[in-house]
């Protein structure tokens, strides 16, 4: 069991966190830090509390508007940001234009951590995800072994569920890996992709697999489009959770987050989604996978796209 897990952000990410976290028994320890209304972490992590004896659960959690309730946390999960939501005329912006408001944000939350969590493993969902990760270290300076985005997981798991749909097989059946940025270039590794150990290729035809692959491009803007306020929130949360898991538990288990890269795939100083190793250690090694030219091809494209919105970044000191 971990001592402390603390969340930035309370809003629908990180309410969902904090619920999970209890009902997982996963820490002993939860705080839950929001800039937001009277004390939207405290309401949200009271409603938390008082369904505990109904969770059968003794999990210490506390919501502030301060960040001093993050003292001693092993974790903080990075969820402070605004999300992509519908406009009026029913266009809905890209990740990256969040970049201007959200930059300030995380600047806060750079100095919250640096003040009371220095050291904690950080695990950011905010977008623009690989940009925001990327101020996060370099405001930060934390070990790039301990910081690192979550997108990967999420993006691979779009990709799994909607190829077990279409072959008509289990999600368990399927693994796939989504690569490169959190934005409309990522690149969902085919070549990778297998069902029962077996080519995707023998179960979906590949112009199916084709649409399949785009729709998980633009499955985050699928849900705003449904939603109308707002972006995806439980799917990010369990996607983050896995990771935290991965690291607590000391499993060594691959999953593709969005690292510090220092040359692998011939990119260096950018966080991008690769395969990871995750243990005790945080991210103990990254994975390198065989891709074809177009695969290749594509996380370059995807890699200059990061590195774009990190120059606006650096710009934006
Ligand atoms: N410190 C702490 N919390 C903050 C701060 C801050 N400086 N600034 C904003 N917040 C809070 C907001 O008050 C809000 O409650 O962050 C919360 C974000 O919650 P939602 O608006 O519900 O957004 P959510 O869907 O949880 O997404 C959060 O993750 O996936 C990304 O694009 C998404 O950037 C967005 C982030």
């Amino acid at each position: 069991m971990i001592n402390k897990i603390g969340i930035v952000g309370g809003g629908n990410i990180g309410g969902v966190l904090a619920a999970e976290i209890v009902s997982r028994r996963l820490a002993r320890n939860v705080a839950l830090v929001d800039v937001k209304g009277p004390d939207l972490a405290a309401g949200k992590c009271l409603d938390i509390a008082e369904a505990m004896p109904v969770y059968g659960r003794d999990v210490n959690i506390v919501g502030a508007k301060t960040y001093d309730i993050l003292a001693g946390c092993d974790f903080v999960i990075n969820t402070a940001g605004v999300p992509r939501a519908m406009r009026p005329d029913g266009t809905f912006p890209s990740r990256e234009e969040l970049l201007a408001i959200n930059l300030k944000i995380t600047d806060l939350v750079a100095d919250g951590i640096n003040k009371f969590a220095p050291g904690a493993f950080i695990i950011s969902i905010a977008n623009p995800l690989d940009a925001i990760v990327y101020r996060l270290f370099k405001k930060t300076k934390a070990n790039p072994a301990r910081i690192m985005g979550m997108a990967g997981v999420l993006d691979s798991a779009r990709y799994k569920y909607f190829v077990a749909e279409a072959a008509g097989v289990s999600v368990e059946n399927v693994e796939a890996v989504v690569l490169g940025g959190h934005g409309d270039t990522m690149v969902p590794i085919r070549s990778a992709c297998r069902i029962y150990g077996l080519p995707v290729e023998q179960f979906v035809p590949a112009k199916k697999l084709d649409a399949i692959e785009d729709r998980t491009r633009n499955a985050g803007g699928e849900v705003v489009k449904l939603l109308g306020s707002g972006s995806a929130f439980v799917s990010p949360a369990i996607s983050a959770l896995e990771m935290v898991e991965a690291i607590a538990f000391d499993k060594k288990k691959i999953v593709p987050v969005c690292a510090l890269l220092q040359g692998e795939y011939s990119v260096k100083g950018l966080f991008v989604g690769v395969p990871a190793l995750l243990g005790a250690g945080g991210i103990e090694k990254i994975i390198k996978i065989k891709l074809t030219p177009e695969e290749a091809a594509a996380l370059k494209k995807s890699v200059a796209s990061v590195k774009k919105t990190c120059a606006e970044v650096d710009a934006a000191k």
